[in-house]
């Protein structure tokens, strides 16, 4: 398996977004208790779970060792009903994963060449994706220049032009890689459908973990939001899944802890390490008296020195 870069020398992002996570203490609330269910709806469709795998894409180079990685985390979503998204591809992989079953997102680069990218809709549309979207944290690269991803240019992307891409396709449209309430109201302006609270793997140095932010999305979002919340970087288990849902995600994705798993067995390593997680979220939802996602509650969760998250 090929090491995936963690950009410890340049503000630790990944080390604070784990601190963040396990910095959160849970309080127990078990009178009138029931087991709870995982049951989640999602853009008029019912999945067994509110984990998600990742947009993940270059499993070529990533986890070598498996001829069609992408297929086997994909077939492994469709097995256990559980939402799987995609990243950077051609359109042709991206018909592979789709073949699988799996009910996919597929997240499009920020390309400067706009045809680029409504290509890569209108053939997601037609070939059945779930939802499309594009994750607008690729954009610049280590240098100050924008990058060039694999010979391909990236651009900053305007409100007008999410509002087009919203407009362009008859899927839900989502953006991913949100650190900031400016940025979730330009989305929910732009009339998105989800949000990605998400470092996209510390693409930033000194990035703040999503987790810290997404309560201040919540809020400013309001009560009566259409837009859909999504969080990802270092859900790791279904206690972090719990947290993040908790405080206001709608669904969250776990991504470099199915790695391991996806080179070691495929895609039944995957799905064990979902089930895992699966049941890690349900005895955090037992234990909390949230019987279901809609009881999700955000004031069981404390720091350390006893102050509530929200
Ligand atoms: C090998 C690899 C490839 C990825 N490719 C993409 C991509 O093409 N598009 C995207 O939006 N995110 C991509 N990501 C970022 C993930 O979707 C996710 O945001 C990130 O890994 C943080 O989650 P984690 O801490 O659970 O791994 C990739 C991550 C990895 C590790």
């Amino acid at each position: 398996m090929a090491e995936i870069k963690d950009r410890n020398t340049m503000g630790n992002v990944v080390r604070f977004t784990r601190e963040y996570f396990d910095s959160i203490f849970v309080e127990e609330r078990l009178v009138g208790a029931k087991r709870a269910s995982l049951k989640m709806e999602l853009f008029g469709e019912e999945f067994d779970s509110p984990i998600m795998t990742p947009a993940f894409s270059h499993l070529k180079t990533f986890a070598s060792e498996r001829e069609n990685a992408l297929c086997e985390y994909s077939r492994a979503a469709a097995e256990m009903n559980q939402v799987n998204w995609v990243g950077m591809m051609t359109n042709d992989e991206f018909d592979q994963a789709l073949k699988t079953g799996a009910r996919t997102i597929r997240i499009i680069k920020p390309y400067a060449d706009k045809d680029e990218i409504y290509n890569r809709m209108e053939f997601a549309e037609k070939n059945g994706a779930f939802a499309v979207g594009i994750d607008i944290d690729h954009v610049f690269g280590e240098t100050g220049d924008y990058d060039c991803c694999f010979g391909n240019w990236m651009t900053y992307q305007t409100e007008e032009d999410l509002q087009n891409y919203v407009k362009a396709t008859g899927l839900p449209f989502v953006v991913k890689g949100i650190l900031s309430v400016q940025d979730a109201l330009a989305c929910q302006r732009a009339g998105v459908a989800g949000i990605v609270v998400s470092h996209h793997h510390a693409r930033m140095p000194f990035a703040i973990p999503p987790m810290m932010i997404l309560p201040e999305i919540v809020e400013a979002l309001g009560k009566e939001r259409k837009m859909k919340i999504f969080v990802d970087c270092s859900i790791d288990s279904g206690v972090d899944a719990f947290k993040a849902l908790a405080l206001g995600a709608d669904a969250v994705s776990a991504g470099r802890i199915l790695m391991p798993g996806l080179v070691k067995e495929g895609c039944e390593g995957v799905k064990a390490c979902l089930a895992k997680m699966n049941g890690e979220l349900a005895e955090m939802m037992n234990y909390t008296g949230c019987g279901s996602l809609d009881k999700m509650d955000a004031t069981v969760l404390r720091f350390k020195d006893g102050r509530r998250v929200v």
